[in-house]
């Protein structure tokens, strides 16, 4: 089984990538591998909302000159996806935001999503304060997904600054062996489970503006 982590962070070792270790740590005493997909210094264009992949229903972004559509063959081929992103202005970074706003989009106009019921999880790395708004922003891309949340028993917001300093948040990297022990436990019930997954509800996709 393998799980595959999106790096939001511009450094390559940094604080994220500190915690993204601990995870594939925690992991493989499970007997499960992860990968580690950095999106560091890469130029990734925002959505540009022009429904090519609503119209093709091809799961792909027609842009494909940047990791995105790399990435979503990456998180259809893995059992589960690890979101994970420094804090910048109490959001996720440009550069992740643009990253998961094509990639979710896209997959979810394919007729059957690559990304629904696979197992996910999400964490943020944060110096001092806007951890709690980034965290749910990952999360809005995963429950719209239908994605199976792994958590812990906090929510998971690891306090450093200079590289590696997340290591000596006690509190945060417990709460990340947790959520790698949930998701790892989750996989294989998953895995040795019989009961079919249940169909999708037909959905009428409606704004609120009534003539
Ligand atoms: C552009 C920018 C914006 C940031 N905004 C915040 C912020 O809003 N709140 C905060 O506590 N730290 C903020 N930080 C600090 C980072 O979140 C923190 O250093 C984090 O550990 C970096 O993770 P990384 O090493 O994986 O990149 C910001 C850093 C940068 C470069």
């Amino acid at each position: 089984m393998k799980v595959l982590a999106i790096n939001g962070s511009p450094h390559i070792h940094g604080n994220t990538s500190t915690g993204i270790e601990l995870v594939k740590e925690e992991l493989a005493l499970h007997g499960i591998e992860l990968e580690k997909f950095d999106l560091g210094l890469q130029v990734i264009r925002g959505c540009t909302a022009c429904n090519h992949c609503a119209k093709t229903k091809s799961g792909k972004c027609v842009f494909d000159d940047d990791p995105v559509n790399e990435g979503i063959d990456k998180i259809a081929q893995a059992d589960a996806v690890l979101l994970a992103s420094p804090v910048h202005y109490s959001g996720i970074t440009g550069t992740m935001k643009s990253f998961l706003d094509r990639a979710f989009f896209a997959t979810s106009r394919a007729p059957v999503n690559p990304f629904r019921h696979k197992v996910a999880a999400a964490f943020v790395c944060v110096r001092r304060a806007g951890g709690l708004p980034a965290f749910q922003s990952l999360l809005h891309y995963l429950t719209y997904a239908e994605m199976i949340l792994a958590t812990g028993s906090y929510w998971p917001v690891l306090y450093g600054a200079a590289p590696g300093e997340v290591l000596k948040d006690q509190e945060g990297t417990a709460v990340l062996k947790e959520i790698s022990r949930n998701m790892a436990w989750i996989l294989k019930n998953m895995k040795s489970g019989t009961t079919p997954p249940p169909q999708k509800e037909p959905k009428p996709s409606m704004n609120f503006i009534r003539e």
